[in-house]
């Protein structure tokens, strides 16, 4: 069928299997060019099919040769109806790292309850036997707790009192003014519950019972802090509380991996366009005024730029890791350099609708968020028949 893009508010419905293809494929061309990374050899991304945890993958792939277990959640396709791209990018990762002679399975569904962990522990046990990295890099609305049976939804809200910024809907270039209200301590909780630490622990605490994590192996999961500007909505927000969370947590895991000499970090990573950031309110302004400062400025990155860096210059750079203050691993230094921020918030105190065509970069944004679903890549024809009915072959 041809397939063109389907816009609704945040999100498109449709995606295109040949421009996630070519997507994977520029991602692994970069990863290829920047040479081999002594890194890990036996790896498993939960969350790997979209955004950090796809560019994780193919970084230890492509990198280091690695053999990659992806968990992830996403549409199949059926005839007449597009897969959702995290699919499409998932086969097209499992058929370039098999025809690389890589190992790649790929488990869909659900990475919060137990049934999906249970199935990854017994492929882990079938195929690789022990693990020496767990990327964690879920992004997710909701989280069924495994439990209580609990359904806790997450929000994206201050916290202490009513925020009202700037923000600009990406389709149209329109900047209004939005008013966010506080949250209260249930969407705290909730959004805690979702994306804060506990099922990174539940997950290592089930891989570890298992006797399926080596000796040494490290767990790494993403979080964010950004500039002062979009501290009420994100940092000292909801969100912001379920990063604590997941930060502090890095803590008690490497407590627990103590006998194995393991260790769990928090990387921070770079503000970039993802199906997850894209539905945060004002970041989307900030995302296109910092493009256009840290483009400038020559040190623009992706996703996988993002994660090269990480595996390359601290992860796997052969000495200690540098760390911040809080014990984080910092790749988000070129983002919150003083030059950059003290640039993007002078940029935006001058955002209006008529002023940021010329001062921010809408139409990176935009072409971002479009490649996200696999359109406006160079190199594919979008007036081709394309084949939407694709498989994952390493699906189990
Ligand atoms: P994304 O939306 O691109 O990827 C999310 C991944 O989680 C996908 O693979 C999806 O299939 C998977 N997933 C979601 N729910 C799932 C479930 N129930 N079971 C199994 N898999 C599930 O998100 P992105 O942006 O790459 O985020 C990953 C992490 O990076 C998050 O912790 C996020 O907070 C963090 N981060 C994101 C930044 C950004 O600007 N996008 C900046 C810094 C950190």
């Amino acid at each position: 069928m041809i397939i063109e893009p389907r816009m609704r508010g945040f999100i498109c419905l449709t995606a295109h299997p040949d421009g996630c293809a070519q997507n994977v494929k520029n991602q692994i061309e970069y990863v290829k060019s920047k040479g081999a990374i002594d890194g890990a050899k036996k790896v498993l991304v939960i969350g790997a099919s979209t955004g950090f945890g796809l560019a994780s993958r193919i970084t230890a792939a492509f990198g280091s040769g690695a053999a990659t277990i992806g968990v992830f959640f996403e549409k199949a396709p059926s005839e007449g109806k597009t897969a959702s791209p995290g699919w499409y990018n998932s086969a097209a990762f499992d058929h370039e790292a098999h025809q690389a002679g890589l190992y790649a399975k790929s488990i869909n569904g659900d990475a919060f309850s137990k049934e999906i962990k249970d199935k990854t522990i017994e492929l882990i046990k079938a195929d690789l036997g022990q693990i020496d990295l767990v990327i964690y890099s879920l992004a997710s609305p909701v989280r069924k707790h495994p439990d209580t049976e609990v359904l806790h939804r997450s929000t994206l809200k201050p916290i202490g009192g009513t925020y009202t910024n700037k923000t600009v809907d990406f389709h149209t270039g329109n900047v209004s003014t939005i008013s966010i209200e506080p949250a209260n301590e249930e969407d705290i909780a909730n959004t805690v519950a979702v994306m804060g630490g506990e099922d990174w622990s539940m997950w290592i605490d089930a891989l570890k019972a298992e006797n399926l994590l080596a000796e040494g192996a490290t767990t790494v999961a993403y979080s964010y802090i950004g500039p002062a500007l979009t501290e009420p909505v994100y940092r000292k927000g909801t969100i912001g509380r379920a990063k604590d969370d997941l930060e502090a947590t890095a803590f008690t895991i490497t407590d627990k991996l103590k006998d194995l000499n393991g260790k769990a970090f928090v990387s921070v990573n770079k503000a970039l366009v993802t199906q997850a950031s894209s539905a945060i309110p004002v970041i989307p302004l900030y995302i296109s005024l910092l493009y256009k400062v840290m483009k400038a400025e020559g040190i623009h990155e992706g996703t996988i730029e993002q994660i090269q860096r990480l595996f390359a210059e601290r992860l796997y750079q052969g000495g200690d890791i540098p760390l911040d203050d809080k014990g984080r691993i910092r790749i988000d230094d070129w983002e919150m350099r003083e030059d950059v921020q003290a640039r993007v918030a002078q940029l935006w105190e001058e955002a209006t609708t008529e002023t940021l065509p010329a001062i921010g970069d809408l139409p990176g944004y935009r072409a971002d968020f479009l490649s996200l679903f696999g359109f406006e890549i160079d190199g594919v024809d979008y007036q081709k028949e394309a084949n939407e009915v694709v498989e994952i072959e390493g699906l189990v």
